[in-house]
């Protein structure tokens, strides 16, 4: 059966590392014979460019028609000064709204081979393998109506509000997260200050009652981005509030070496989810064949996983790039003074071969 995919490549580096999941998907329904149809649109700058708004209805429209989206990366410089309104970033807030992708899940993993890029001791980050659970749709980004947000000569005002039932999904999701894995979760929050902490609490522990066999911290924000470098193996699942996860996830990527090295899927109740690196468009690279396409091509594999159901597939796709950074490759903003530096196209091209070489050797092998 065809699967529509939504390719939004966006700004700066959004293209480039978008080039790689394309590649990467197109290697797969080769191998595994999939029928992937891809429908590019516009969001962000190119889009505010293009069509004076950052995200057009025809964009908004081809992601309602599509199976899955895949999203690059908006933003950077050039954009800075438009109005508030129609800023690069306001389309992707706006797409992740519209299509109601409150759960963000942004996995962390310590590859092996790039433990000496994290300039965390070895030690603490070797066994690290935690996910984040982020939610994306509430919270102090989305404080409307207009009087609870806003900014005039002497005042600016924004407005964290949550209601009971979006805190209640996102921890429902994340204590599904957690059963499934270790059984242990940890909700962050700032409960010590904030109202809308205090009531994500009680939710948390009203869920928690349905899932006796899951073990519940809470933990404070400012302690928690501590210990998460501190023994970020003490971590399995963390659940938390919309910027407080866009501010941890940053953070737990010095784990993983790299923002590069980041996936994330946001995803609503059905299977419909948008797939996206954790990065931004790194502006001060863009263009240049520097950026790391693997944690776009690694959001594919997640898209692979969770909108199609097809674990194979993705697998494919992660053991890939394993294969990949076994062989010493990585991009340079891994710091690593061994093994070889490559650029973007190279990267891609060389997770593309694995892909296809794998597969015909298990072809063999199979027969
Ligand atoms: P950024 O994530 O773009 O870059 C931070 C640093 O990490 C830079 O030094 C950059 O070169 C590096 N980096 C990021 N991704 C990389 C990759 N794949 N390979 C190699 N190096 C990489 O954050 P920023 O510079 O604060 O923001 C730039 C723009 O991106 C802003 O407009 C911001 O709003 C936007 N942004 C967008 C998203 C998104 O679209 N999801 C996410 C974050 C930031
Ligand atoms: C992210 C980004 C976005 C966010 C910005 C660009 C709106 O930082 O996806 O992590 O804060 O959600
Ligand atoms: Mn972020």
């Amino acid at each position: 059966m065809v699967k529509r995919i939504a390719v939004l490549p966006g700004d700066g580096i959004g293209r480039e590392v978008m080039d790689g999941a394309v590649r990467v998907l197109k290697a797969v329904s080769d191998c595994f014979g999939h029928d992937f149809k891809y429908t590019e649109g516009l969001i962000g700058g190119a889009a505010i460019d293009a069509a004076g708004t950052p995200l057009p209805k025809a964009t908004l429209d081809v992601c309602k028609e599509s199976d899955a989206i895949l999203l690059g990366a908006v933003g950077g410089p050039k954009w800075a000064d438009v109005s508030p309104n129609i800023r690069p970033e306001k389309g992707l807030l706006a797409i992740r709204k519209a299509l109601g992708l409150f759960a963000n899940l942004r996995p962390v993993t310590a590859y092996s081979q790039l433990i000496n890029a994290s300039p965390l001791k070895k030690e603490i980050i070797e066994n690290v393998d935690l996910l984040i659970v982020r939610e994306l749709t509430g919270g102090i980004y989305f404080g409307e109506p207009s009087e609870r947000r806003g900014k005039n000569k002497e005042i600016a005002v924004d407005t964290l509000l949550y209601d009971k039932e979006e805190v209640h999904r996102i921890v429902e999701k994340a204590f599904q997260f957690a059963q499934a894995r270790s059984k242990k979760l940890t909700s962050v929050d700032k409960a010590n200050v904030l109202e809308s902490s205090r009531m994500w609490r009680e939710v948390v522990d009203a869920v928690s009652a349905g899932y006796p066999d899951v073990k519940v911290e809470h933990m404070l924000v400012d302690s928690a981005a501590m210990k998460l470098i501190q023994s970020p193996e003490d971590f399995d699942v963390i659940v938390t509030e919309n910027m407080f996860g866009d501010i941890l996830s940053d953070e737990a990527s010095i784990i993983a070496g790299s923002l590069g090295m980041l996936p994330s899927a946001s995803l609503r109740s059905d299977n419909v989810g948008l797939y996206e690196p954790v990065h931004g468009s790194a502006p001060d690279i863009a263009g240049e064949n520097k950026a790391n396409p693997l944690a776009m091509m690694l959001s594919a594999a997640m898209m692979l996983r969770h909108s199609f159901q097809m674990e194979k597939e993705a697998l494919a796709v992660e053991n890939a790039v394993s294969a990949v950074l076994n062989e010493g490759c990585h991009t340079a903003d891994l710091n690593i003074p061994s093994g070889h530096c490559v650029g973007t196209d190279e990267m891609i091209q060389k997770v593309v071969e694995h892909i296809n070489e794998n597969h015909a050797i298990s072809g063999i092998l199979a027969a």
